[in-house]
């Protein structure tokens, strides 16, 4: 491949119809829910963007200062000159700060969204001349399978933010065991991934109802975003954020709540909400380090290293 040149593959299905029939039954069953990778439009990826800068949101931060402290240990740990995956890439800007230090063969990017993973990497494709840049659009949030778009080389996986607190327990376990697969037979291949950990409910609530409304914005857009996919009229404005932590089943939950009685026209259907029924738009899993340490375990990964802050709000993991 010429230098400065990247690929864009297509592995994600684009069967529009079954997406918008599964996005509407969601919303026509009760409780009523949409997925949040519907969040991230365009609009919804500069919110995601602004939440990362909220004084209450520490995720993003905490995961910055782990990796800026521990650089040189966790590169050491994950070799060099492998096949990079950054899974969930968006504006690829966390895989950057990693690509002078595991200067890696190839950087495939994957994510749901084609546009943005394409800008990024025209962005960034000039500057790394001697690294084949991929972007692979997909969606696994349904399984991981990279068996066209990865050669046999090791592979390190690189899955940051906590974005595996989107999928239950279960699941999770799941998806790392697809990951692992993809680690069987490629000798020094491993998984690069931040989790956010169990702590005071004020804190997790807080980082997630924010006192300026960013996170509010950001769950009422996902309505915007459906009425642009299935020609619905529902009004944000007519919903209240609501976050709430689960201690329980260890999840942050957020909802939109009618404020009043809503009618909503749906593709085929009519859906009433009664005032203060919920949409649930997204469950974000906390975990323990020994639990996740023991999800990784379960799911195949025979080594796990660890590093954390100081205040032990973060955890970031090397698994083998
Ligand atoms: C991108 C899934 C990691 O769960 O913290 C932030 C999304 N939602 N604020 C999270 C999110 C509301 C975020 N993840």
């Amino acid at each position: 491949m010429p230098s400065g040149q990247y690929r864009i593959v297509e592995r994600y299905l684009r069967d529009a119809q079954a997406e918008r029939r599964a996005l509407a039954a969601g919303l026509l069953a009760t409780p009523a829910v949409i997925a949040p990778k519907y969040f991230y439009d365009t609009l919804g990826c500069a919110l995601f963007g602004a939440i990362c800068e909220l004084p209450e949101y520490y995720p993003t931060r905490t995961e910055r200062a782990i990796f800026n402290e521990h650089r040189d240990a966790i590169a050491r740990a994950l070799g060099q000159g492998k096949q990079f995956v950054d899974l969930g890439a968006g504006d690829c800007c966390k895989a950057l700060a990693w690509l002078a230090f595991v200067a890696p063969s190839r950087y495939i990017a994957v994510d749901f969204a084609g546009d943005e993973i394409a800008r990024s990497l025209a962005r960034m494709a000039p500057d790394f001349p001697e690294v084949e840049m991929l972007g692979v659009v997909a969606d696994f949030t349904r399984g991981l399978d990279l068996g066209r778009d990865l050669t046999r080389d090791a592979v390190t996986f690189f899955y940051p933010g906590s974005s595996i607190g989107n999928f239950t327990p279960g699941e999770a376990r799941e998806f790392l065991t697809s990951v692992h697969l993809h680690c069987v037979g490629r000798e020094g291949s491993g998984l690069l991934i931040g989790v956010d950990t169990k702590k005071d409910p004020r804190r997790l609530t807080a980082a997630y109802d924010d006192a300026v409304g960013v996170t509010a914005a950001f769950n009422r857009n996902v309505l915007h975003h459906v009425n642009s996919i299935l020609g619905s009229d529902f009004r944000p404005d007519a919903f209240d954020h609501v976050a709430l932590y689960d201690e329980g089943e260890g999840r942050i939950e957020m909802h939109l709540a009618a404020r009043t009685v809503q009618t909503v026209k749906l593709p085929g259907a009519t859906r009433t909400f009664a005032a203060g029924e919920r949409i649930h738009t997204e469950n974000s899993y906390k975990y323990a380090p020994e639990e996740f340490t023991m999800l990784l375990q379960e799911a195949g990964f025979r080594r796990v290293r660890r590093w954390q802050d100081g205040n032990g709000d973060f955890a970031v993991f090397y698994a083998t």
